[in-house]
């Protein structure tokens, strides 16, 4: 639903190194990867304008200049964004209390930009007056809590504990990475320094009394910050599963970009992705896969669950599974490169035989 009763602003967090995504993101930010043919931001902000929410600040650090070089000031996807650079990265919290200049409205909705998310925004903002809360956290229930730290909250809904990571969590409810501040909140956070939103401002909060909401959910949520969650939250929009109004094409079970070819007898399936130029060669099979621009897949190979940065090659009968190239790899013919397996830009494995299992 839109958000309505009073605009708000929204502040999305894209200035991590993105290392778990290393080689992808040492030639481009996180949030920039190609996803189903944008870069994975384009998908949250379009959910942001599908919401209503048009003014919309970017805190950036890492390779802070790409964003505004694509996204410019906004007007073409209907939205007003501003770019606010951090000389040294500030953290989540240092890098909200950073934009604190920007902000005009009195309730802010604030994203990590690594975020997949199908949950409500016009209902959380809706939930947050409501409770008149200081911050309103989307929590989101999860099958395997143990992954994550959790946050259990009392009848109203109301936060009762920032837990660390444990085996035997209390709840399923966890920190989903999407938060609606008050914005005199926000101007608490200490300036000019780092600060974890997540280990000191919130449990700083709750520790002096503030009102701090949960906004339980169990609609779609992927925080894409690893290679496999990477593939899958690609796959999912492709498919249709994850939400998002910035597809460039049909959903199925397939995107070919422009000037993608698949030559006849290989099969791309599985919500796997096709980049503009890329050459899929014949009796190929290329499944759940993101393939960036001008990837060159040969003849009977195998590419699985992986992502091929730009302009990656891969010879005739190489299996790849769960891999990751980076930008201008060269795999040669029947190599085997198993889960894990991470090839640095422009290095080259030469014909046959290769097989790795680890960091490569
Ligand atoms: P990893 O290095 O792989 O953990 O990724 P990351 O650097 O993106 O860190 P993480 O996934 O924990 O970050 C969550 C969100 O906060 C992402 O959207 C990051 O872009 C963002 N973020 C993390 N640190 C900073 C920072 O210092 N400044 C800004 N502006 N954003 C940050």
């Amino acid at each position: 639903m839109k958000v309505s009763g009073g605009a708000v602003d929204a502040v999305v967090l894209v200035g991590g190194k993105g290392t778990r995504l290393r080689p992808l993101t040492l030639s481009a930010p996180k949030p920039m990867l190609p996803t189903a043919g944008v870069p994975f931001l384009s998908h949250l902000l379009s959910r942001l304008r599908a919401a209503g929410i048009t003014h919309v600040v970017l805190g950036t650090s890492y390779r802070a200049e790409v964003f505004e070089e694509f996204f410019g000031d906004g007007a073409a996807l209907g939205l007003e964004l501003e770019y606010v650079v951090e000389e040294e990265p500030l953290d989540t919290g240092g890098a909200i209390r950073n934009v604190h200049e920007r902000l005009r409205a009195d309730d802010v909705v604030v994203c990590n930009g690594d975020i997949l998310s199908g949950a409500d925004l016009g209902a959380l903002v809706a939930a947050h007056r409501t409770a008149a809360a200081d911050v309103t956290l989307h929590l989101q229930r999860v099958a395997d809590p143990s992954r994550f730290g959790s946050v259990p909250t009392d009848g109203t809904g109301r936060v009762t504990a920032f837990l660390e990571k444990t085996p035997n969590p209390p709840t399923d409810q966890i920190n989903a990475g999407c938060y609606i501040f008050r914005r005199s909140v926000i101007e608490s956070i200490p300036a000019g320094r780092r600060v974890s939103v997540e280990r000191e401002t919130f449990p700083g909060l709750l520790a002096a009394g503030a009102h701090l909401h949960g906004f339980v959910d169990t609609s779609y949520w992927l925080d894409v910050g690893t290679p496999d969650a990477f593939v899958r939250g690609s796959a999912d929009l492709v498919r249709g599963v994850a939400p998002t109004a910035a597809l460039p094409g049909a959903c199925g079970d397939a995107l070919l970009l422009a000037g993608a070819t698949v030559a006849d007898g290989a099969t791309v399936t599985g919500g796997a992705t096709v980049g503009a130029g890329a050459v899929v060669g014949a009796g190929a099979r290329v499944d759940g896969s993101v393939l960036f621009d001008d990837v060159e897949i040969g003849e009977d190979a195998v590419v699985e669950h992986s992502v091929l940065g730009r302009g990656a090659r891969v010879g005739a009968g190489t299996v790849l599974r769960g891999v990751v190239l980076g930008d201008g790899a060269r795999i040669g013919a029947r190599c085997e490169l198993l889960a894990g397996a991470r090839v640095w830009p422009g290095a080259e494995l030469s014909d046959g035989a290769v097989r790795f299992s680890s960091d490569a």
